[in-house]
Order: C-alpha cells, then structure tokens, then sequence
C-alpha cells in the first residue's frame, strides 16, 4: 500500500512534536505537510518548533517549510489524504471542519468536537465500534469526518477501566491526578508557579474527564452513543514532572473481585489494535507492576513505547463496598495525545473509513 500522505495541525507544538516523531518512518503515513500559527508559516520546521523532546528534530522534517493551518494554504503543498490536528480547541473549531467538509479526514487531539452527538471519542482499544458513528456527519453536509481522541488524563484513566467494566461491572469512580507540564503545552505554567509547588486547579479538566469516560464507555446502538451509568468524581492537580501523568483510581466494582482476579483482567486486556497487529499497537495496554513504590512518571511512561499505561500497587478499598484502588501512569503526549491518534488513524484505515 502506498504511505498516505498527512497534514498536521499544530506542529510546533507539543503535542506536534510528538506527531512528529511518531510519523517520522510510519509504515502508513507520510508527514507531508506541516501546519501551524502564522508566526511560524514560512520558516523551516526546526526554526518554528519549539522543541523539547529526546532525539532532537529528524532531519528531513527539520527543512520542510512551515504553513499557516489553513485549507487553502495546506492544499497548496501539494495533495493530502488525512489530517491530523493538535490545534488549541478555539482554534480547533473552525479549521477542522473546513477539513471535514471538503473530503479530509481529521484526527483531532482537541476537545472542540468531542461531545458533539455524531463524534466518537476514540481509544482504539476500548470503543473501536464508535467509529462507525462518523457516518452520521455526512448529514453536517461534509465529504468528510473528525474523529477525536480524548483528554489526555481521561485516555489513560479509560484504559485501565476498560477490563474492569467488563469483568465486573463498575459503580463508582474517584480518581485523583497529578499531572505534568507537558500537559499544559509549551506556553504552559510559569516556572514560578510551579516550581516547589502543586496546583490544586486545572481549568475545565475535572469536568473534561468526567464527561468523556461515560460517552467513551457508552454503548452504541447503532444510532447513538448511551453513556455509561457509573458516577465518577476526579479531582485534578498539576505537578513538577516534565510528562507522564499519575493517577490515584479508588473504584466500586460492580460484583466482587478478589485483588488477583483484577490483576489478571488488567494483564489479559487486548483490544482490536492487538488482534490487528496496528503498528502502533503496544503488546500490552495495560502493564501491571508488583513493586510497592511504582509505578512513576520518570522510570514508567515510556513503558509499550509509552502506549502502555503502567499500573501499581492494586489492592482493596476499604471504603468503598467491592472496593479496589489503585495508581497508573500513562504518557500524556503519546498515549494521551498523538499516539492515540495516530492508532486510531491507523484503526480507521484497516476497518475502511480512510
Ligand atoms: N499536551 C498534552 O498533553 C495534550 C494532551 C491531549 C490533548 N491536548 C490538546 O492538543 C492540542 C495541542 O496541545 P499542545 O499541548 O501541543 O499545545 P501547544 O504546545 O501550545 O501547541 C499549540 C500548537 O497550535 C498552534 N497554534 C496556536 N495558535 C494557533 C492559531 N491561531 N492558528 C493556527 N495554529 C495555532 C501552535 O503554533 P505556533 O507554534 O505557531 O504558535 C502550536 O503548533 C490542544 O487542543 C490540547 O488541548 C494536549
């Protein structure tokens, strides 16, 4: 098969690094067109870029040139068969569905359309059969579709919830983040903010979170998405780690579980992303550990080239009844951002919707 070619959206940024690297020798995509704010339409990517991720930019991308995220001027680089975004969201809105309408699929980082009735929120592993739901935005009057990915504290969180709904049902859920920098993008948080300090308070986040995981793990039924009917609280925090963010989960399951029993249908979980064999895939989804101090964001979030979500010290909950807690790392940018979206590219491609 010939490498499709690819647009991103939003290459400069951190999310747009990560995109970089993951479609830097992709078996099915091609970075052909590099997109971003008109500050940085016109220089070569390594100049525009605000670069801060291992291994430096490769070399190739480091010359192309970079465009404003704009159809007309994206078009004008020549031709392209899907779009990936990591556009800010405000930003998101219009220039994606410009995308869409004119016949090119968009796979978005941003939270701009993901609780709109007829998008899927996708984690390729957990609701693959969302996908179809893009059919439904031909109606919108588009040749095309967006596809989004969740937040990136929802991703990992979702993952490890997955085998738990369907090995035992789930009631309730209360989590509690710490979330790295990275998490904030380039502009960020203020060094003086941050360091020797934790944020009690990430703008739209809790609520982020607690919406996407009932749509994510709501049935569809052919026509619709039915939310999941667990209740779930998060409470969301910023901390002084570079990337990767932890998660404290306390879970009332829905029928009892002993602590090896959901060891188990967390080390067995595999999703349509392994049966496919997609080059994105990580062997494991999840990743248990038995140490009683991991897992961490520095020795944990590239674990499955960090698409795996790493979980540790799983026991029962006192508080809760059929009570389990435990704590997970995942990658924010590449599980929880560009990775997932890629997978989900490379999912949409092999069921045929690209
Ligand atoms: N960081 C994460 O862990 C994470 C995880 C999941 C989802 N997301 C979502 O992914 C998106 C990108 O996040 P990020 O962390 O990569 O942000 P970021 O580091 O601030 O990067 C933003 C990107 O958007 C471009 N941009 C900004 N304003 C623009 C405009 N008016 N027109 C066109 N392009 C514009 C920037 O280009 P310039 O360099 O030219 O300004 C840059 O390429 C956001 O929607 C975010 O919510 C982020």
């Amino acid at each position: 098969m010939d490498k499709l070619r690819t647009a991103l959206l939003g290459a400069t940024g951190m999310v747009g690094q990560r995109f970089v690297k993951l479609l830097e020798n992709h078996e099915m995509f091609e970075l052909s067109v590099l997109a971003a704010s008109s500050a940085s339409a016109g220089k070569k990517y390594r100049d525009a870029a605000h670069w801060c991720i291992e291994g430096g930019v490769p070399e190739e991308i480091g010359e192309m040139p970079v465009v404003r995220a704009d159809l007309e001027d994206v078009k004008k680089e020549g031709s392209i068969d899907l779009v990936f975004s990591a556009l800010p969201s405000e930003v998101a809105r219009a220039v994606e569905a410009e995308f869409a309408k004119a016949g090119f699929p968009v796979v978005s980082d941003a939270s701009a359309y993901r609780m709109e009735e007829d998008v899927p929120i996708l984690i390729p592993e957990v609701n693959p059969e969302h996908l179809e739901l893009v059919k439904k935005q031909a109606k919108r009057g588009w040749k095309s579709f967006i596809l989004t990915n969740p937040n990136c504290t929802s991703n990992v969180l979702i993952l490890t919830l997955k085998p738990l709904q369907d090995n035992f049902g789930i009631k309730r859920v209360m989590v509690s983040t710490m979330q790295s920098l990275s998490g904030a993008g380039w502009l960020g948080v203020p060094s003086m903010a941050i360091l020797d300090n934790i944020l009690p308070y990430i703008k739209n986040e809790e609520e982020k979170v607690e919406r996407e995981a009932l749509k994510i793990m709501g049935k569809f039924d052919g026509s619709k998405i039915i939310p999941a009917d667990f209740k779930i609280s998060a409470s969301c925090h910023r901390v002084n780690v570079l990337e990767g963010h932890t998660e404290a989960v306390f879970i009332e399951l829905g029928s009892k579980a002993d602590i090896n029993q959901v060891i188990k249908a967390m080390k067995d979980f595999r999703g349509r992303p392994q049966e496919l064999n997609l080059p994105t895939a990580p062997k494991n989804p999840i990743i248990v550990r038995a140490e009683p101090d991991r897992p961490q964001p520095r020795l944990d979030r590239y674990a499955g080239n960090g698409m795996s979500v790493v979980v540790g010290r799983i026991r029962v909950d006192p508080v809760f009844g059929n009570g389990i807690k435990y704590v997970l790392v995942g990658h924010n940018t590449i599980r929880g951002a560009a990775g997932n979206a890629v997978l989900s590219a490379e999912l949409a491609v092999k069921e045929g919707y690209i």
